[in-house]
């Protein structure tokens, strides 16, 4: 009864004043008044580093904010000007592998809404399932697949509050169509249309990578590509209104072959990142400077 109690995993464990108390004192520490945010994958956080006129927060200095643990995040705000256009990055996501539930995870979107945010643009780094896929290839996330989700960890469960949005939110339209378009425009005018993909990404819960047998399973569901974070953020961004773009850079080959002598490694997936980290940041921000 105890353990069941101060569980909180299975309801919301914040209040509406909670995140409006973060998103004030995040507006009294800087002029900068965004439209779009941007959430900052593995090894991706350059992103944050071109915007001009910054206010740095770290997130163990704002009020509820999680703070990340996971080598290559960061773990800050940085609020600035993106191409003219005033951005908040998430220099560093938060996981549900590092131990937070699930409602701790997307903490960060509602506050963006409560900031004025429209606009929510995911990047994370990802194991490609999709055979034609190479590494280095960067996904446009056509939609998800929200494991987490059907296992009961889903962030919208529990008290719903309609000031951010309704019970029952539509999600065959999670990942905007427009902003999609838009994208491989920007990616054509930009030199990267040759590496440029569009599919289904699919979240797992991590921490370990995935069996050969996951792999498989996962290529029949219908996935492209496979990670640890994004979908969780997405569900919230999508219930409170945010139109949202998600973009995953191919890191990895999942292994789905017994003989293959391939394996997984951390190490390897942030030094892929490094080297289409600048392609992603130039297609990023001549995106921003488009929406
Ligand atoms: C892999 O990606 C290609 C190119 O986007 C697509 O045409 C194909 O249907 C995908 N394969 C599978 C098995 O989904
Ligand atoms: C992971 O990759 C790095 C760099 O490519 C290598 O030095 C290291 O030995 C690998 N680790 C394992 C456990 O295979």
């Amino acid at each position: 009864m105890e353990a069941a109690s101060s569980s909180t995993s299975s309801r919301c464990r914040y209040s509406y004043e909670e995140y409006k108390e973060t998103a004030d004192w995040l507006l009294a520490q800087t002029k900068q008044r965004p439209k779009v945010a941007i959430i900052c994958g593995s090894g991706l956080g350059g992103l944050a580093d071109l915007l001009v006129d910054k206010t740095v927060l770290k997130y163990e200095t704002i009020p509820h904010f999680p703070t990340s643990t996971v080598p290559g995040h960061a773990g800050q705000l940085v609020f600035g000007k993106l191409d003219g256009r005033e951005c908040v990055c998430m220099q560093g996501r938060v996981h549900f592998y590092e131990g937070y539930d699930i409602h701790t995870v997307t903490y960060p979107v509602r506050v963006f809404s409560l900031l004025g945010v429209k606009t929510l643009i995911v990047t994370n780094a990802a194991g490609g399932l999709n055979d034609s896929y190479n590494v280095g290839d960067i996904m446009l996330i056509k939609d998800h697949i929200n494991l987490p989700g059907f296992a009961g960890q889903t962030p919208l469960c529990g008290h719903n509050d309609e000031r951010f949005g309704e019970r029952f939110s539509c999600m065959s339209d999670a990942y905007d169509r427009e902003l999609r378009d838009l994208a491989k425009q920007a990616a054509k005018e930009q030199g990267c249309g040759g590496f440029l993909q569009e599919g289904v990404y699919c979240m797992v819960a991590g921490p370990s990578y995935e069996t050969i047998a996951e792999g498989r399973l996962l290529q029949k569901l219908g996935a492209d590509s496979v990670g640890m974070s994004t979908v969780p953020e997405v569900v919230v961004a999508r219930h409170c209104g945010l139109r949202v773009l998600g973009l995953s850079l191919v890191t990895n080959k999942v292994v789905v072959d017994y003989d293959s002598v391939q394996k997984a490694n951390h190490t390897e997936v942030l030094k892929t990142t490094k080297s289409r980290t600048e392609d992603l940041q130039r297609l990023v921000r001549y995106l921003v400077s488009k929406i």
